[in-house]
């Protein structure tokens, strides 16, 4: 391995997410509009070109990779792209291969993931009402995502549900989910909704701080603070009750940026150094201008020499445009 990327902050740079396309087969709400435009398909990275940039990364010192979206199953060929980039866990150059899901086509891919070396998925869950499901996600089926979960257990993946937390939509649903999860072993994070993209619609309505949250639970739960990481921005609690654990993703209420060691990487090849910010780089120019890596390997170690102190997310009627103006679907969470 050549010199580990680290950043103006000391921060070194050991997690990457990958977009592997901007493309979704849900609409949540808090994420896109229903009349959402995705890029054309000539625009996206190939495959050969998601596997070279992310073992460039790999060689950079990245030790955990996750695939991310929009939703990264929908892409075809995606598990050619996975089994190829196992061969880094393999070798040991890698310690985590991981996806951030909807479930929506986890029943059908689930054995296969295993297979190429995924010991783990985020799966993204709102609520446990099918009614409320459509609501949320527009054109997600709850039993269809509920199907894919069980089969991702039954290959013997970890899961580990997101849920944003939505003010008026899941606030009453929250320790139910946390119940459920914990009832199969899978651990839960809250997620404050991020103002990324335009919704056609207004975010403060959505918006849920999870200090209220975690106040609510523990007049229900007794949580304990504990040190658990998984090398994601999530602080974490065990509930005595359940024996489960909770995680709390708080960009709004407690930001987290010191501790960042990620950056991003979309589907057409964009470097972008933090969620939050505009700054990017372009890796897909130098990835096609050669075929040896040295061209991209120099724009990313140049890029790492930019990557910004933090978002400033704020959430607030009177700043009617979101923060970033691309959706969290472009950039990959
Ligand atoms: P693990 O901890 O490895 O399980 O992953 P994770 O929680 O970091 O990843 P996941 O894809 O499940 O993301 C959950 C939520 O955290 C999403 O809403 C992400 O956008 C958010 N998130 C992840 N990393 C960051 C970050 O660096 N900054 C901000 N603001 N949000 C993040
Ligand atoms: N704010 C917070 N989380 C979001 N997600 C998608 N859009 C937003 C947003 N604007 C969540 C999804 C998924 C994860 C990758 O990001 O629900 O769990
Ligand atoms: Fe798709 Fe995830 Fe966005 Fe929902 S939050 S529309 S599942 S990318």
């Amino acid at each position: 391995m050549s010199a580990p990327l680290i950043d103006p902050f000391a921060r070194r740079i050991t997690y990457l997410r990958v977009s592997v396309t901007d493309r979704c087969d849900f609409r949540c709400v808090y994420c896109m509009s229903e009349h959402m435009t995705f890029l054309p398909k000539r625009d996206l990275l190939t495959l050969e070109e998601l596997d070279r940039l992310c073992s460039a990364f790999v060689r950079l010192g990245v030790r955990r990779l996750r695939l991310t979206g929009g939703e990264p199953l929908v892409r075809r060929g995606l598990p050619t792209l996975i089994r190829s980039l196992g061969r880094h866990l393999e070798s040991g150059a890698l310690d985590e291969l991981t996806l951030t899901t909807n479930g929506s086509q986890l029943a059908t891919h689930a054995a296969e993931l295993y297979a190429a070396g995924v010991r783990r998925v985020n799966v993204s869950l709102d609520t446990l009402d099918e009614v409320n499901f459509k609501t949320i996600t527009r054109w997600g089926d709850l039993r269809q995502v509920l199907g894919g979960i069980e089969a991702a257990l039954a290959a013997g993946l970890k899961i580990k549900i997101n849920t944003v937390a939505l003010r008026g939509v899941n606030e009453d649903e929250i320790s139910r989910i946390a119940e459920w999860a914990h009832g199969l072993g899978m651990d839960l994070s809250l997620i404050e909704t991020m103002p990324l993209g335009d919704i056609e619609g207004d975010r403060t309505d959505q918006y849920l701080p999870l200090s209220l949250v975690r106040a609510r639970l523990a007049q229900r739960w007794t949580l304990e603070d504990i040190p658990y990481r998984t090398g994601g921005p999530a602080r974490y609690v065990k509930v005595a009750e359940t024996g489960g654990r909770i995680g709390f993703i708080t960009p709004l209420t407690h930001n987290f940026c010191e501790s960042c060691n990620r950056v991003r990487v979309t589907c057409t090849g964009t470097l972008y150094m933090c969620l939050g910010q505009d700054d990017a780089a372009d890796l897909r120019a130098p990835l096609r201008a050669s075929k040896d890596d040295d061209l991209v390997t120099q724009a990313i170690r140049e890029a790492i020499t930019r990557k910004p102190k933090g978002h400033d997310f704020v959430i607030d009627r009177r700043s009617a445009k979101p923060a970033v103006a691309r959706h969290m679907s472009t950039t990959g969470g």
